[in-house]
């Protein structure tokens, strides 16, 4: 048996391969070097429902923008309990309202779904009503629209793009499997789809990177990073945005979304010298786990990084989690059609080691 299914080959796929080794991501035969901060978004979203879906069209801005503007009309069960909740609860249970199916028009409403909800949840969260989405625009633009009530410039929508693209797939993700866990019973793509955000919503996947500015802030300044780091060891606590199942190396994600960051820096985007603390706490972090755990190859992963960048896209550190199921949505999707056209239902085997019956006398 391998703990926690590590190098268990679960499924094949023509969708995403990620080289732990060489620190390599491939989406569709495409690297993600030649992918990210070159495509927006609905451009993903096509190569990977490629073949998934008969009537896919060559354009998804337009049905993609008619979908966000179908599903605005959930958000007024958006009630004051749900405002209680994390947002990414909110937004599950906002998501579960819609009507299962295994159409191109659900899985639209599903990759508009948590662009649009998470968009309502933080601007009620602060007390303000809700922006419609405008069909026309992108999906990117239109996402920092519906948030902060203004347009977007085109360098935070770009911004945003290489991020959502960055994050589209990544194998079998513990969220990508559960979402085919589900899709082979035939659930439907809106089953899929929660069973994906609730794997995700969990901080050793993509609950990651809301603490990871909440370690920025708590290490404050660069010189205080090495004490803040050991003592957080110390107490057992795991770094976020550090280590990966697969990864042994840097993960190629951090990089893309490095360079992100830096060029909405360079547009003034985000606070001068956050991103030169964020790279010293990232050495400091590197040199301590390197000494702790000197047989373990733990680097920087994709949620570093992405906290900066979503940080400098006004998203609040709560909402982080949302952000992320907004681009991996159209994976769960894609694997989950892939999972109905090939695959069987997903049952494995676990050993019994509980006690055996007690036999009568
Ligand atoms: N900080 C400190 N120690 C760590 C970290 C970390 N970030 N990551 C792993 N370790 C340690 C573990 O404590 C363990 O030590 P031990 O053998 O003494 O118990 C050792 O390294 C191996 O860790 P595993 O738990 O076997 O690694 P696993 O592959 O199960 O976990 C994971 C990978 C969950 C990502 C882990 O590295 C982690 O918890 N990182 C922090 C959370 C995080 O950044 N999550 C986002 C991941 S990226 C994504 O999902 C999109």
């Amino acid at each position: 048996m391998s703990d926690g299914l590590e190098n268990v080959v679960a499924a094949e796929t023509v969708l995403s391969e990620v080289d732990g080794l060489a620190g390599r991501l491939i989406i569709r035969g495409r690297s993600l070097d030649d992918l990210a901060g070159r495509t927006r978004f609905e451009e993903a979203v096509r190569l990977l429902f490629e073949g998934f879906f008969d009537d896919l069209p060559y354009d998804l801005a337009r049905p993609l923008g008619e979908a966000r503007a179908e599903v605005f009309a959930e958000v007024e069960a958006l009630d004051a309990r749900l405002l209680t909740r994390e947002p990414i609860e909110a937004v599950r249970a906002l998501t579960a309202r819609l009507a299962d199916g295994d159409d191109l028009a659900t899985a639209l409403r599903l990759v508009a779904a948590p662009a649009v909800f998470a968009a309502a949840v933080v601007r009620a969260r602060d007390g303000l009503p809700p922006v419609a989405p405008d069909a026309a625009l992108g999906h990117s633009a239109d996402i920092l629209r519906m948030l902060r009530g203004r347009p977007a410039d085109a360098a935070q929508a770009a911004a945003l793009d290489t991020y959502l693209v960055t994050v589209c797939d990544h194998g079998l993700n513990a969220s990508t499997f559960a979402a085919r866990v589900a899709a082979s019973t035939r659930a439907g793509l809106t089953s899929a789809v929660l069973a994906g955000i609730s794997a995700l919503k969990g901080p050793l996947h993509g609950g990651a990177p809301g603490p990871v500015i909440d370690m920025l802030d708590g290490i404050g300044t660069p010189q205080n990073a090495r004490a803040w780091i050991e003592a957080a060891l110390a107490r057992g606590d795991r770094l976020m945005g550090f280590g990966h199942r697969v990864y042994r190396v840097r993960d190629p994600r951090a990089g893309a979304l490095k360079g992100a960051v830096r060029r909405l820096t360079e547009g003034a985007g985000a606070a001068p010298g956050r991103l030169a603390f964020a790279e010293a706490v990232e050495a400091a972090a590197l040199a301590i786990l390197k000494e702790r755990k000197p047989d373990r190859a733990l680097d920087t992963n994709v949620e570093f990084y992405t906290a900066l960048l979503l940080e400098a896209l006004d998203f609040p550190p709560a909402a982080f989690t949302c952000v992320f199921a907004m681009g991996r949505v159209a994976g769960w999707i894609a694997h989950a059609r892939e999972q109905l056209a090939g695959g069987r239902l997903i049952r494995p085997q676990s050993r019994y080691v509980g006690p055996e019956p007690l036999r009568a006398a």
